[in-house]
């Protein structure tokens, strides 16, 4: 059984790179992210596909707009069947409560799984110098982390710097998904604020969203065994 803690973010352009990949990595990686440069591109057809295959599937589409219209699109992404969706923190608790309730209430109706609802807290490519909130990173991060729960949430994305702050704000039932992860010595492209796969998962955070290092290796298979093998020490 592959780790579910590691997501493979599948940044690609079209779906023969995406298949290529997932078919490359086979049972070792079992958890998939389709963010907005796949999903605008080539729509449902890539998500039927991983499911199909029995793959989870986290659909990064970040949306971030008035309640009723973003209770409106989770609804309508809801009919994709995808494990886990996500708003920005930054549309605010109301945004946040309607929509949770919203897909709450859609997937009684219809008698399905209620996908997870995550919130993005401040994106991991930017850095302090970069920042423009009154708050610190942090204390920002562990801010929208609070109010995302208290809004019904079932977690955030964040750095795994911030993880533990996160950990210690919310408690244990509490999804913390981490990207800017990056093994020891790897290019850490455009992201700021990385830690190592052990050190996010140290830190408390459920699972590492992991892109290039694994994509762009020049054996993403072996990229993402000696990922998964440091993983399995924590
Ligand atoms: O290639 P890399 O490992 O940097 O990919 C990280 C993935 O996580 C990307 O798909 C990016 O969209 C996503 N992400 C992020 N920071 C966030 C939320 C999502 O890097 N705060």
């Amino acid at each position: 059984m592959a780790d579910e803690r590691l997501i493979v973010a599948l940044d690609f352009h079209t779906a023969d790179d995406a298949k290529k990949l997932v078919d490359e990595l086979g049972d070792e990686v079992n958890f998939y992210k389709v963010g907005m440069e796949l999903f605008y591109s080539v729509g449902a057809e890539i998500i039927h596909w991983l499911k199909a295959r029995d793959k989870k599937i986290f659909l990064d589409l970040k949306l971030h707009d008035i309640p009723n219209t973003v209770a409106g699109g989770l609804c309508s992404l809801m009919n994709l069947g995808a494990d886990i969706l996500n708003v920005h923190a930054s549309g605010g608790f109301t945004m946040m409560k309607t929509a949770a309730q919203a897909l709450h209430d859609e997937a009684a109706k219809r008698g399905v799984a209620c996908p997870k609802l995550i919130a993005v807290t401040i994106l991991t490519s930017i850095n302090q110098a970069e920042w423009y909130g009154a708050l610190k990173i942090s204390e920002q991060v562990a801010d929208f982390a609070k109010i995302a729960q208290s809004a019904g949430l079932d977690g955030v994305v964040a750095s795994p710097q911030e993880a533990k702050l996160i950990r210690d704000t919310c408690g244990e039932n509490f999804l913390i998904v981490t990207p800017g992860v990056r093994p020891a010595g790897a290019n850490i492209d455009d992201q700021s604020r990385i830690a190592t796969p052990a050190a996010a998962l140290a830190n408390g955070a459920t699972h590492l969203v992991i892109g290039r290092p694994i994509r762009a290796a020049q054996n993403p298979r072996e990229a993402a065994q000696k990922i998964l093998a440091e993983m399995r020490g924590v």
